[in-house]
Parts: structure tokens; C-alpha cells; sequence
């Protein structure tokens, strides 16, 4: 079967043959995979092949993942949305590699990361990947700066020197905070708060930055600065995001959203590199498959 590829006619080109909504089974086929506007299967940097996870409380079980292959090209902006509880988290923990499936694998930069040691997998994300929680996780006696330079930090490097020290002032210009470098985190927004997070996440330049729901306590307009900064990291930095987010307005900044219900990717909607970031053909399309 192949890919049910939703081009809404902005960037890409290609609107392959869509399975028939006729149950669970024909999802578990279903491989979204990015594509050049000629049509072209764009090399992925990371990869999910077959996911499942399953969780054991007790007595009950969770399916959370149910078979998810999907892939990220580099360069890519792919936002993961679907309903409360289907899996998007769980998908983003594993892309990163901060937990281990029940069964599938994740390759990221052509390396299986799915089955790697602790050790090798914490060196793996301190390296390559920059996680950004929905929770800031910002320490309040440390400034912007400070805050920022935390992972050279935490490496034994010293950030206030040369290469390190224009790293950091380059990802305060992205977010801009240029100016509050003195500011502890309780001298700035909230908005401000979260684009410290994401600076954070993208001074160590790592190959994909993961981001789960971090506009979800931000009021309309900060939300909207995040996603430009976002976006920025994406367009101009050629970052590779991958952003959960439950909110049309947050996945309109992808180049690519893919659907997640009840542990499946059940839908892929291409929007393409777009600087109007409007959600209107998304929502439309939204409101098309129910959602
Ligand atoms: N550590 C865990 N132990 C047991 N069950 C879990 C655990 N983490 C998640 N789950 C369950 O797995 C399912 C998927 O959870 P997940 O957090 O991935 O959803 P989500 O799509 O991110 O939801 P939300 O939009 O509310 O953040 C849910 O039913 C949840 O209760
Ligand atoms: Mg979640």
C-alpha cells in the first residue's frame, strides 16, 4: 500500500492513493516518509521503523504505540498532533532516546539508538539531540546567560570563551533576548522563559531538536514568538524540529504534520516551508479527517 500523502498545493507537489479508512490494520502500513517537491524520498535523519511501547502499571496494560514508522529528513520541521493520550509524548521520548520501545527501532543519524546502553544513549542526546519540556526546567539563581550556557557547563567547558561564548550569544540573537543576558528567569515572561529553553536546546547544535508542547502554557502572542523562533532555528539554521503539539495554529509552522490516534499515525498533511504560517488550510484539512 502507499503512503497517504495530503498535499494541500502550497509547496510540494504529489498526492499519492490514501488506504481506505476500513480499520486499524491498514494503518500499521502506513509510512509517512518526507518528500522533494519533484516527488523524491528525501534521506531521512531519523527514523521510526515498527514502533510499539507498552506500559504495565499493575494489573493494567497501555498500548501506547501501536506500529509507528515514520521519518524525518534533515532540515525538516514535522509536527506530531493528535488527541489527548495517543501516543505523542511516547513517540517523542523515543525519537530522542529517552526510553526504549517494547518493540521496532529508532535510527537516528543511521545508528540504531533504540537498543543502546544508558551510557550510550545519554551521550548520544547530550550530543546530538536538544529536548525542550513543557515544564522550562530553568534554574532561577542563573541568568538568560548563564542558563543558556548550561550544557557547556555541565561538560566541564567554559562557555564565557571563544567558540563557546559566540555559540551562546548566537542563540540569544535567534530567540531574541538580546538584552536580558543578566535576567534570572524570574525577571522575564513566560514567553521569554521558554525561548531561554529553547536557546538552551540549541546551543549545543544538535542534529534534531525535539520539542513536546512547548507553547502549551503560553498565551496567544509568546506562543507565537516560540514558533518563530522555531522557526528561524528550522529556516535559517536548517534545524530539524519535531514539535508535539495539540494546537493547529503551533503544527501550521511544519513543513509536515503527522496525525497520531490511539498509538498510530493515522494521517499526514503536507504543508511545505511556508514564511505565512496560517493554520486555515490545516484546520480545514483537520476538520476533513475530524479532528
Ligand atoms: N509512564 C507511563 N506509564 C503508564 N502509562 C503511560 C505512561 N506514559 C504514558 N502512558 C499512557 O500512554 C498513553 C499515551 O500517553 P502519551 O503521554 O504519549 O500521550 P500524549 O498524546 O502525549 O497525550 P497529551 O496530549 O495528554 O500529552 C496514555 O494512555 C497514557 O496514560
Ligand atoms: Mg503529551
Amino acid at each position: 500500500m502507499r503512503p497517504f500523502h495530503v498535499d494541500l498545493g502550497i509547496a510540494r507537489a504529489a498526492t499519492l492513493e490514501a488506504p481506505s479508512h476500513d480499520g486499524p490494520a491498514s494503518w500499521t502500513e502506513f509510512r509517512p516518509t518526507p518528500m522533494t517537491a519533484t516527488g523524491e524520498t528525501m534521506p531521512a535523519i531519523l527514523e521510526a521503523n515498527g514502533l510499539t511501547k507498552r506500559y504495565v502499571l499493575g494489573r493494567r496494560m497501555t498500548e501506547a504505540l501501536r506500529g509507528v514508522t515514520m521519518s524525518v529528513a534533515a532540515g525538516e520541521f514535522v509536527a506530531l498532533m493528535g488527541p489527548s493520550g495517543s501516543g505523542k509524548s511516547t513517540l517523542l521520548q523515543l525519537l530522542g532516546g529517552l526510553d526504549q520501545p517494547t518493540s521496532g527501532s529508532v535510527v537516528f543519524e543511521g545508528r540504531d539508538i533504540s537498543h543502546m546502553s544508558d551510557a550510550q544513549a545519554t551521550k548520544l542526546r547530550r550530543e546530538r539531540t536538544g529536548f525542550v519540556f513543557q515544564a522550562f526546567n530553568l534554574i532561577p539563581l542563573l541568568s538568560v546567560r548563564e542558563n543558556i550556557a548550561l550544557p557547556f557547563t555541565i561538560a566541564g567547558q567554559n562557555p564565557s570563551r571563544g567558540e563557546l561564548k559566540d555559540r551562546v550569544r548566537q542563540v540569544i540573537e535567534l530567540v531574541e533576548l538580546t538584552g536580558k543576558e543578566d535576567h534570572r528567569p524570574d525577571q522575564l515572561s513566560t514567553g521569554e522563559q521558554q525561548r531561554v529553553a529553547v536557546a538552551r536546546a540549541l546551543v549545543t547544535r544538535p542534529s534534531v531538536l525535539l520539542a513536546d508542547e512547548p507553547t502549551g502554557n503560553l498565551d496567544y502572542t509568546t506562543g507565537g514568538e516560540l514558533l518563530q523562533a522555531l522557526w528561524r532555528s528550522c529556516d535559517e539554521a536548517g534545524q530539524t524540529v519535531v514539535l508535539v503539539t495539540h494546537d493547529a495554529r503551533a503544527a501550521a509552522y511544519a513543513d509536515r504534520v503527522l496525525v497520531i490516534g490511539d498509538g498510530r499515525i493515522t494521517d499526514e498533511i503536507v504543508l511545505g516551508r511556508r514564511v505565512d504560517h496560517s493554520a486555515a488550510p490545516l484546520i480545514s484539512r483537520l476538520a476533513q479527517i475530524g479532528l
